[in-house]
């Protein structure tokens, strides 16, 4: 997608993926990432999550990328954080206690800034993104992450052909297309999630599926 449409939708407000309450996947099954609480994590296309929140009580830092300003400063203000703000070449960097937020483009992140990280969670993340898309953020991320490290992934799917996205689709089959080869994955669970999805069946989609993986590089 392109840029605009995410900055209208943080300013129009019209975020229904933003979830009040902590990811119930991330807490059912982020146990199975068998991390350490010296370990840090990278929260790609964060938005405002309350699960950053949360992961920096599990970790040792978290460190996130999000486009837009709004959403980056809501996050801390809403937490009654306050950032220090540092402005470099194309993204600006908030940091409070052990978070640290970047406000700009992920293609345009560099490895130093997630260094320490060996963990990434991604909710709502790859489905943000279509196809081509899809392809470009996985090797984005290949590309920060070429040392062992976990990802725990939610992604949801559903008949393409009934609803446009975002989210997009994304099937069992694609994680492993875009991951499987240098890559273990393990797919923990799908659920079937229209009912506490009710938006998405106003947009003419009958079945929706939320697939959880851990995706490792060793
Ligand atoms: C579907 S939302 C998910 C947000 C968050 N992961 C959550 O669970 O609430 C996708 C977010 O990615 C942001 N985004 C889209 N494209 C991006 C890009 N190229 N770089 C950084 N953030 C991006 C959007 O502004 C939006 O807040």
């Amino acid at each position: 997608m392109e840029p605009e449409f995410w900055h209208e939708r943080w300013a129009k407000n019209e975020i229904g993926f933003h979830l009040k309450d902590v990811n119930p996947f991330l807490l059912k099954h982020w146990s199975a990432l068998q991390s350490s609480s010296s370990d840090s994590v990278f929260v790609p296309l964060c938005g405002k999550s309350v699960d950053l929140i949360w992961l920096s009580k599990q970790c040792a830092s978290v460190v996130g990328i999000e486009l837009n300003q709004q959403a980056v400063e809501a996050f801390f203000s809403e937490h009654h954080l306050n950032p220090e703000i540092t402005q470099s070449e194309h993204l600006t960097l908030y940091q409070a206690g052990n978070i640290t937020l970047y406000c700009g483009d992920i293609f345009k992140l560099e490895k130093r800034a997630v260094e320490n990280c060996s963990l990434i969670y991604d909710r709502a993340s790859l489905v943000a993104f279509p196809s081509e898309m899809r392809r470009l953020y996985s090797a984005k991320l290949d590309e920060l992450f070429n040392t062992p490290h976990k990802r725990l992934l939610i992604a949801f799917d559903y008949d393409q052909q009934l609803m446009n996205g975002p989210p997009f689709a994304v099937s069992p089959e694609e994680v492993d297309t875009l991951f499987g080869q240098d890559k273990q994955i393990t797919h923990l669970e799908t659920a079937s999630v229209l009912e506490q999805n009710k938006r998405f069946k106003e947009r003419g989609i009958t079945a929706l599926l939320e697939h959880v993986f851990i995706v490792e590089k060793r």
